[in-house]
C-alpha cells in the first residue's frame, strides 16, 4: 500500500530532474519587469486600475481563498502588492505573507508600503525565474495573480511552488483566459494550464467561482500524493 506514494515521489524526482532542462517557453514576456527602466509607480497605477478585472474583483477573490488567521501565504509574482496587503489583513498578525517577485524594485515598493502601513507580517523574497526561493514546506497557501503566463519555466516553477507548500497546502492560480485581446499575450489556454500544473504533482480541486471574473479564472489545486 505504501508503494504508491513512493512511486509518485520517485516519478516526481525524475520529472524535476528533467525539468532542470526545461526550455524557456516565453523568453520576452518579462522584459518590462526586468528592465532597468522599470517605473514602479506607473505599474502600481496600472495594476490597480478599476478596469482591471483582478483588481476590481479583489475582495471576492480574497474571500474565495478562505484564508484563516495564522496561515502563511505566498503571493508569487506579487508585483506592486495589490494582493499582498489584502492577504496581510486576512491572515492577521499571527499569520504571514511572503511576497515574491523577480523584480527587486517591486519588492522594495511592497516593503516600503508595508512599513508605512505598519504591516509586520509581510516579508519580501527575491524570486528567480526558476525558483520561488521560499523555504521548503513553509506556506499553507501559494497564490499567483496574472503571473502563470509570465512563468518562463512553468514546470520548474510549479515544482518549486510544490516544495514550498506544506503537505496539505493549497495552490490558487488566478489566470487570464487566452481569448479576445489577450489571445497573443497569454501562452496557454485553461485546459493546458491545468494539465501542466497536474503534471507537476498537483490535483485540481475546482475552478473556484468568483463574482466579477469573466476574462480571468481562479483554480484551486492540492498536492497529489
Ligand atoms: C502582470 S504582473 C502581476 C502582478 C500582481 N500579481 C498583480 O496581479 O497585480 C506579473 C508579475 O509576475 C512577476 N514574475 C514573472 N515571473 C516570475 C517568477 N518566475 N517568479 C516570481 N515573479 C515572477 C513579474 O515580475 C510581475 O511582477
Amino acid at each position: 500500500m505504501k508503494a504508491v506514494p513512493l512511486v509518485t515521489a520517485f516519478l516526481l524526482t525524475l520529472a524535476t530532474t528533467a525539468w532542470a532542462q526545461e526550455n524557456n517557453v516565453a523568453p520576452t514576456i518579462n522584459s518590462n519587469f526586468k528592465s532597468a527602466e522599470l517605473d514602479v509607480e506607473s505599474w502600481a497605477t496600472r495594476f490597480t486600475g478599476e478596469s482591471r478585472e483582478v483588481f476590481h474583483a479583489r475582495h471576492d477573490v480574497v474571500k474565495a481563498l478562505q484564508l484563516k488567521p495564522g496561515e502563511a501565504i505566498a503571493d508569487i509574482g506579487a508585483g506592486t502588492g495589490l494582493y499582498t496587503r489584502l492577504f496581510a489583513g486576512a491572515v492577521g498578525p499571527t499569520g504571514h505573507v511572503y511576497a515574491t517577485d523577480i523584480a527587486p524594485p517591486f519588492l522594495a515598493y511592497i516593503a516600503a508600503n508595508a512599513k508605512k502601513d505598519g504591516l509586520k507580517n509581510v516579508t519580501t523574497i527575491q524570486g528567480g525565474d526558476r525558483d520561488t526561493n521560499l523555504k521548503e514546506a513553509s506556506v499553507d497557501v501559494a497564490f499567483s495573480s496574472d503571473v502563470y503566463h509570465h512563468f518562463e519555466y512553468p514546470l520548474t516553477m510549479n515544482a518549486s511552488i510544490r516544495r514550498a507548500l506544506k503537505p496539505n497546502g493549497r495552490l490558487y492560480v488566478l489566470e487570464m483566459e487566452k481569448s479576445g485581446s489577450q489571445t497573443a499575450h497569454v501562452r496557454a489556454p485553461k485546459p493546458d494550464v491545468i494539465a501542466e500544473i497536474e503534471k507537476s504533482g498537483f490535483k485540481l480541486v475546482e475552478q473556484v467561482p468568483v463574482p466579477g471574473l469573466k476574462d480571468n479564472y481562479l483554480l484551486q489545486f492540492r498536492k497529489s500524493s
